[in-house]
């Protein structure tokens, strides 16, 4: 496995290959990562991680400074998994001011969008940047950040990307908690109480495959829940799986997302509900 620092070196090590599979990161590899490694294999006879923690789309008071930076483990654990792993510094992928940006769809305004203005636009540019600069055939993307993976999938479509996007379920700890690099900021005791969050999407999946359809008493349900043991809640939300819009209709399938701060630590998970019928 080859370690990639620039862009041109990159160019000239995936010139001749045709088959590539990428997967896009930010680093701190978890099993979640490991996972979607594993799948890019599936997808491609070459495959390649980035690590890359991009300023772009974190906000002024967000955790870029403090996001944990783990080159040497993250390239120990991608041994045998990837061919190349591409770790560009931010002067190689911003040598100058970043002024042309990629527009995302006016739902990247709502659901995390609302509390973290311009961070889609800060992730869909560099994701195009990166799919222009490592040109894979396939990418790789966990469903546990759904609105980034909707975001992505309407980017590559309406812009016409000659890549397919593949989203690849959620990995998550024994007791249900979905795995993240911000996992690491909890204390143990938050950890202890973090699971709480799935368990709250699952209980309102149930309650809506038992037939309860007034979605907005549910999100209220989930924010009191979620409350009620001391977390803060962003949104509780049940949206379309195709668009992320509320549900007005008679779609069937649905996705409840949610994001909720532990103590300074900011999570997020999604469950899907398939409607009979
Ligand atoms: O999901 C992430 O880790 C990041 O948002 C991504 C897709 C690597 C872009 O920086």
């Amino acid at each position: 496995m080859q370690i990639i620092f620039t862009i041109a070196e990159l160019r000239k090590r995936l010139a001749d290959e045709r088959a590539i599979a990428f997967v896009p990161t930010m680093g701190n590899l978890h099993e979640g990562h490991l996972d979607l490694m594993r799948r890019a294999r599936e997808h491609g006879s070459y495959v390649v991680a980035s690590i890359f923690v991009n300023p772009l789309q974190f906000g002024p008071s967000e955790d870029f400074d403090r996001y944990p930076r783990t080159l040497e483990a993250d390239c120990a654990r991608l041994q045998g998994l990837a061919d190349v792993v591409f770790a560009p510094s931010v002067n190689e992928m911003y040598p100058a001011q970043q002024t042309v940006f990629v527009e995302p769809p006016a739902i990247a305004n709502e659901l995390c969008g609302a509390s973290r203005p311009g961070h889609f636009r800060g992730m869909a540019t560099v994701v195009l940047k990166l799919l222009n600069i490592v040109q894979p055939q396939v990418a790789l993307f966990g469903k546990k950040d759904y609105q980034q993976l909707h975001i992505i999938r309407r980017m590559a479509a309406q812009l016409n990307l000659p890549v397919s996007i593949i989203g690849c379920e959620t990995v998550r700890a024994a007791d249900g908690l979905a795995l993240s690099s911000r996992n690491q900021y909890l204390s143990e005791a938050e950890r202890g109480e973090a699971a709480f969050l799935y368990r709250t999407l699952q209980g309102l999946r149930q309650q809506i495959l038992l037939g309860e359809r007034d979605f907005e008493r549910l999100q209220q349900q989930g924010v009191e829940a979620l409350a009620a043991r001391g977390w803060a809640v962003d949104y509780v939300a049940v949206r379309n799986q195709s668009d992320l819009r509320t549900v007005t209709g008679a779609q069937r399938e649905l996705v409840i997302l949610a994001a909720a701060r532990l103590g300074n630590t900011r999570l997020l998970d999604n469950i899907e509900v398939c409607l009979a019928g």
